[in-house]
């Protein structure tokens, strides 16, 4: 069964050719980053009017790259949302026009669903080691997400930690752009914190547990730990010592290793508890930051250090950032429950929650 994934969310286009879902046949990732790096973000109508130009040449390289015909597609699959309109829009439409001109059944992905599929993919399981099993937790950082999700079985999704403003990539862009270190922030203050010093700068861990009450009787009663994110402060914490500090090399190295140490050892923190509330059998990272070494092993050594039974999974990087093959795994569980949709029908949702 071959399935044609299409992600155009926001500044990558994608496209991917899978078999049985979990096998990539093809992954073609057409980035705009040094388009948008120019700008410092991505500006969305740039991002429109580049899917619109390289959609087309994305499609026939992923079609001759796994040596597949258009006709040999069973199903094609596409980001809905969330996302930019301008962006979803070219996905979507070329998606749409595909399965009516085609007759293929289409169906429609949530992104942050994808992300979490991505650990499902063959390429992205290490030697040996079976596909995650159930229940499950998954933490998907990326630049407009940063979510804890409990996951009894497939295609089931409750959230139990989110951030309540910035998402961790976005501090990663923001803390770059402080520093003067260009966009996308997290490989470049990943780069940077290699050679600097962590524990320079002390920055605030910061913790949304609300503090202890007192019962009727005046006893304190401890609240329980918050599974949810806050980087705002970190971020503000940052700008204070960037603005206080020489604009060296070295003090760069210095901010950018504290601020990952800092940022990191909140997101292994909150999954922590999440493990130990949620006792799950496997551990999933997903999304852009999941794509950062210092990330993947602080949390390593955590899970082992907590039960070294429980199984984790990362994506390879080029799966943790945006990808349409991540999009098609998540497409195959929807396959097998007839999960499709009208393709005349089908508008993309720029707000598309995760249900
Ligand atoms: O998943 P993604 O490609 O797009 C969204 O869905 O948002 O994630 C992009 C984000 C950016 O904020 C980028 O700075 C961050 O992922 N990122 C990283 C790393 N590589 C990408 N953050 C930390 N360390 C990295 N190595
Ligand atoms: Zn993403």
């Amino acid at each position: 069964m071959k399935i044609l994934a299409i992600e155009t969310s926001c500044d990558d286009t994608s496209v991917s050719i899978l078999e049985d879902g979990t096998r990539v046949l093809s992954s073609i990732v057409s980035s705009q980053t040094e388009l948008h790096s120019v700008y410092g973000g991505v500006v969305p109508e740039v991002a429109a009017r580049e899917h619109l130009k390289n959609i087309i040449p994305a499609l026939n390289d992923a079609l001759l790259e796994s040596s597949s015909k258009l006709e040999e597609i069973d199903y094609i699959a596409v980001t809905r949302g969330p996302g930019l309109i301008g962006s979803l829009i070219v996905g979507v439409n070329t998606a749409r026009l595909l399965a009516v001109m085609c007759h293929k059944p289409l169906v429609a992905i949530q992104h942050i669903e994808g992300h979490i599929y991505a650990n499902w993919l063959e390429d992205n399981l290490r030697e040996g080691q079976s596909p995650p099993v159930f229940p499950l937790v998954c933490l998907t950082v990326s630049g407009g997400h940063s979510n804890l999700i409990y996951m009894e079985k497939h295609l089931s999704y409750q959230i139990i930690g989110e951030t309540q403003d910035d998402a961790a990539g976005e501090a990663f862009d923001k803390v770059a752009r402080m520093l003067g270190l260009g966009y996308p922030g997290g490989p470049v203050i990943s780069r940077y914190a290699e050679s600097g010093n962590k524990d320079r700068f002390t920055l605030p861990y910061v913790d949304l547990t609300k503090k202890p009450s007192r019962d009727n009787d005046g006893f304190l009663v401890k609240a329980e730990e918050s599974l949810d994110f806050s980087f705002s402060g970190l971020k503000t914490a940052v700008l204070n010592v960037v603005k206080n500090s020489n604009k060296d090399e070295i003090t760069k190295q210095d901010i950018a290793a504290s601020f990952q140490e800092t940022a990191n050892g909140i997101l292994t923190r909150n999954l922590l508890r999440a493990i130990k509330k949620y006792q799950p059998k496997s551990v999933l990272l997903s999304g852009g930051v999941a794509a950062n070494t210092n990330l993947r092993s602080s949390i390593g050594k955590t899970v082992i250090n907590y039960d070294g039974n429980l199984e984790l999974y990362f994506p390879r990087p080029a799966y943790c950032t945006d990808n349409a093959a991540m999009i098609g795994a998540a497409a195959y569980e929807h396959i097998l429950k007839n999960n499709f949709t009208n393709p005349e029908k089908l508008t993309p949702d720029p707000g598309l929650k995760l249900t």
